[in-house]
């Protein structure tokens, strides 16, 4: 592997690594199931020995919360491509998907087509990983792109992307590492492709209190919430991915209205806690909610 390539695919490892973990623990206790995780992460054996609750509760001493927040984000998404395929959806784009294994683990229908975008140095990697018989390969187009530097639509439609076929889009995890004036274009051109069918977009991004006013942004009580926010922003700078974008929920409601998108869901860890965690007997005391990213569903 190049040095390059490691840096390009750090933040994509880190998320795939938080699903390993998850899926590691019992089936009555995951929130998440993703057997294909492990093909991305690097010392994935370890991990597997250590277990599911030694990980989390590793991972609960650097910043707790952190592994619960990207599991719900995950599984809220999960949800989201599950209901859209059974309701009419054909096509479904994935922006920035890194090592998501959504395509093939989630059992969606073979005429859903799908279309993962990201850098060609990642998509490089994971195409040379992933097992020749995973599920539904055939229904996956990759597409790369450089959302600071290309076109979307140029790609996807070069791609076969169908203008009248009702779509969905997932930007997960993503909005942070890019510019603002790409994410609005990015914004832009998702509404012109889509402006003849319907379209359902699901986008999370950083809340700016992070930056600005780390305690507001964690729940009640959460322990040195300004030193946790600093070390999470920093890791992230040191795989070379910094986060440079932040968002307050007006200024994305205003970027997705003004290009046709009505905002119909914005949840945080505290709003998914009951829904996911407590079901499984996981429920997160106060102290451990990390609200720093919201989910947002907005429809087209
Ligand atoms: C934190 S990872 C999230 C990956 C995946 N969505 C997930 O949740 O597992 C961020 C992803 O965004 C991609 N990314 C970051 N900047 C990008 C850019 N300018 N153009 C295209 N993809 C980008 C990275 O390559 C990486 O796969």
């Amino acid at each position: 592997m190049t040095r390059s390539i490691f840096r390009k695919d750090g933040t994509a490892q880190g998320v795939a690594k938080q699903r390993l973990i998850e899926t590691l623990a019992e089936p009555d206790k995951r929130v998440i199931n993703d057997p294909h995780a492990n093909g991305f992460v690097a010392g994935s054996g370890l991990m597997k020995l250590m277990g599911h609750k030694l990980n989390v509760s590793l991972s609960a001493k650097i910043a707790p919360g952190f592994h619960e927040h990207l599991i719900a984000r995950t599984r809220f998404i999960d949800d989201l491509i599950r209901d859209c395929a059974a309701n009419g959806t054909e096509q479904y784009v994935i922006l920035g998907a890194g090592y998501d294994s959504r395509a093939h683990r989630l059992g969606l229908p073979p005429s859903l087509r799908i279309f993962e975008v990201d850098q060609l140095e990642v998509q490089t990697r994971k195409r040379s990983k992933l097992p020749k018989d995973i599920p539904n390969s055939a229904s996956v187009t990759y597409v790369s792109v450089d959302f600071n530097h290309q076109s979307l639509s140029q790609q996807l439609m070069a791609a076969g992307f169908d203008q009248s076929r009702p779509t969905v889009f997932t930007f997960e995890g993503v909005s942070q590492y890019v510019s603002k004036e790409a994410v609005a274009s990015t914004i832009e051109e998702l509404a012109l492709l889509t402006q003849e069918t319907s379209a359902a977009l699901f986008m999370s991004y950083v809340d700016e209190l992070l930056d600005t006013n780390p305690e507001a942004c964690f729940g009640k009580g959460y322990p040195r919430a300004a030193k946790r926010a600093e070390m999470i922003m920093g890791l992230s700078g040191r795989v070379g991915e910094p986060w440079i974008s932040f968002y307050t929920a007006e200024d994305l409601e205003r970027l997705l209205s003004k290009n046709g998108f009505s905002v119909v869901d914005n949840k945080t860890l505290a709003d998914l806690n009951s829904v996911y965690f407590t079901p499984v007997g996981r429920t997160l005391s106060e102290d451990q909610l990390m609200n720093l990213e919201h989910f947002v569903v907005a429809k087209g």
